[in-house]
């Protein structure tokens, strides 16, 4: 028996310890690009990680490839070789730090979700054994304008939705929560967190909140979450640069212990379950009723 089938028996036989419901499943994402949300998914794993947490990041970021560059690891197989060469999820888990393990979408993630709807059915199966192995998901999505990312933020209940007190970066979240809106997400169903990066301190990050929840209430019926803040740090560039994560590279710095913050505050947050069912499969089975009801 090889070591993949062995693993996969492993966690066959461990499936009925865990609930698939108690898997978090958070969902990063923004309306513009470069705005913090590949370090906020590495770094926040880091803090939940050292709190206990079992963790999986999914990059699905097509193209980019981002959280491999910020770890500076390089992945042997992506979700394409789940599906299309008969891997199983664990076979495409890359190790990281600390026993953080991430998958690569690399341009499996197009392929994903223009599946068949029987492919799709395959596929939640597999993904099925990533919600017992993790507590939480963080899936590191890209700039919220394509059908893929918007298919994953509407498909999930629970977002982290990044902006920085830019302009452009407001007006563009405001745009993803609006085309969310569009297809069938509300914030009734769904936690939407607001985090404001690249801030100056708290009150420019609460200003911001309110700005942009006062919008969002009014056109759009979503009220946002304040999760906090990120202060604007150099370290963060730093350590982009030497490609190790911010919070192993620079532990005291300010952004650091501001990362330590939002996981706490994150982690404090636990009423966004309510028992229904989350974990990345039962993402993927919101995306195949998104197409059915097409
Ligand atoms: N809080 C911050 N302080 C300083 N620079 C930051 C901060 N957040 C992001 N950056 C800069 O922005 C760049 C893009 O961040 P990244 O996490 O890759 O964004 P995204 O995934 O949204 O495209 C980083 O490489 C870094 O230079
Ligand atoms: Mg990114």
């Amino acid at each position: 028996m090889d070591q993949a089938s062995n693993l996969r028996n492993i966690i066959k036989n461990n499936q009925v310890h865990y609930n698939k419901n108690n898997v978090r499943l958070i969902t990063v994402t923004s309306g513009k690009g470069g705005v913090g949300k590949s370090n906020v998914s590495v770094n926040l794993a880091i803090n939940f990680r050292r709190q206990g947490k079992r963790v999986v990041i999914f990059d699905a970021d097509f193209g980019l490839a981002n959280i491999e560059i910020i770890f500076g690891i390089a992945p042997k197989y992506t979700m394409y070789d789940m599906i299309y060469n008969n891997m199983s999820i664990t076979d495409i888990l890359t190790p990281a730090p600390f026993g953080i393990e991430f998958i690569s979408g690399g341009s499996g993630i197009q392929e994903l979700v223009s599946l068949s709807k029987t492919q799709l059915n395959y596929m939640i199966s597999k993904l099925y054994d990533l919600d017992c192995l993790a507590d939480i998901i963080i899936i590191d999505t890209g700039a919220g304008i394509s059908d893929t990312v918007l298919d994953f933020v509407t498909a999930s209940n629970e977002v982290l939705l990044i902006t920085t007190p830019e302009p452009t970066s407001i007006t563009d979240a405001y745009s993803t929560l609006k085309a969310m809106k569009n297809r069938g997400g509300s914030s009734k169903d769904k936690k939407i967190n607001l985090l404001v990066n690249k801030a100056s301190g708290e009150d420019e990050g609460l200003e911001i909140y309110k700005k942009l929840n006062k919008v969002t209430e009014r056109f759009l019926d979503i009220k946002l979450n304040n999760i906090g803040y990120l202060p604007y740090d150099k370290t963060l560039e730093k350590a982009v640069i030497e490609q190790k994560p911010v919070t192993m590279l620079f532990p005291k710095s300010n952004i650091s212990r501001a990362f330590e913050k939002l996981a706490d505050n994150l982690l404090g947050n636990e009423d966004f379950s309510e028992a229904k069912p989350s974990g990345i499969s039962n993402l993927f089975s919101n995306i195949l009723k998104m197409k059915k009801s097409k």
